[in-house]
């Protein structure tokens, strides 16, 4: 792929996940801010546009790692792949989780007075991740799984939320909620930086908080900018 300054973020991550690692070195948000261009990223962030393409286009030529080539999945495999592995990952790690927030928030809030916040927010996070899961697993994922097969059968599909634009707004604005809210707790434990008096416990925290961001930003990626654009797209054909 021939990386230029009007290529987006989204595009270049769904075409090779590896290159995130460069997008987090230079804090760059792929996640739910994807559609901005490498030209806009640089003049907000001041950086050298042409030495980014530089250093993604290496990234994307080194051989031996693997790169999950998503992009190629048919749509109902993907929504099979998250669900089995982001939301059945979220399902474990919540409960995984967050005893230990509570124990470390307990031991060190004292000192650590921002932890306390970080608890908070990681409740509220939970609840509303797990809404939003049901929501994609009871309406949104069955229903792109019978598009694509109207698609091989050569019929047409209709549902009872319109078109599937409206569901997808709706979990793509939920996206940029989760993203905000693990922004700042990342930014509040100094990105899962562990303080010197931390303990074993607080360490284990946040390095099991830290995964917690990396799956749930690769979840929606894939789902932001692979398996809903696909989508939008899939449903345009059937009905055109
Ligand atoms: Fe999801
Ligand atoms: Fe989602």
């Amino acid at each position: 792929m021939n990386i230029t300054k009007e290529s987006t973020i989204a595009e270049l991550v769904a075409q090779d996940y590896r290159v995130t690692a460069v997008f987090k070195n230079k804090a760059i948000d792929f996640c739910c801010n994807g559609n901005r261009s490498i030209q806009e990223v640089c003049n907000n962030q001041s950086l050298d546009a042409d030495q980014l393409i530089n250093e993604l286009t290496a990234t994307m030529q080194q051989g031996g790692a693997t790169n999950i080539d998503y992009n190629s999945w048919p749509l109902d495999l993907l929504a099979d792949y998250v669900e089995k592995k982001h939301h059945r990952y979220v399902e474990k790690a919540i409960p995984e989780i967050l005893p230990y927030l509570e124990k470390i928030t307990r031991v060190h809030g004292g000192r650590h007075a921002e932890l306390e916040e970080v608890l908070a927010l990681f409740n509220e996070g939970a609840g509303e991740l797990t809404k939003h899961m049901k929501k994609e697993e009871l309406i949104l994922f069955p229903y792109i799984r019978k598009m694509v097969k109207a698609e091989a059968a050569k019929t047409t599909v209709e549902a009872a939320f319109g078109t599937v634009q409206n569901p997808i707004e709706q979990m793509m604005h939920e996206h940029d909620t989760e993203g905000d809210r693990y922004r700042k707790i990342s930014a509040l434990t100094n990105n899962y930086t562990v303080p010197e008096d931390g303990c074993n416990t607080y360490r284990v925290t946040l390095s099991l908080l830290k995964e917690f961001e990396d799956d749930l930003h690769l979840h929606i990626h894939l789902e932001n900018n692979i398996l809903f654009p696909k989508s939008i797209l899939l449903e345009k054909q059937l009905n055109a």
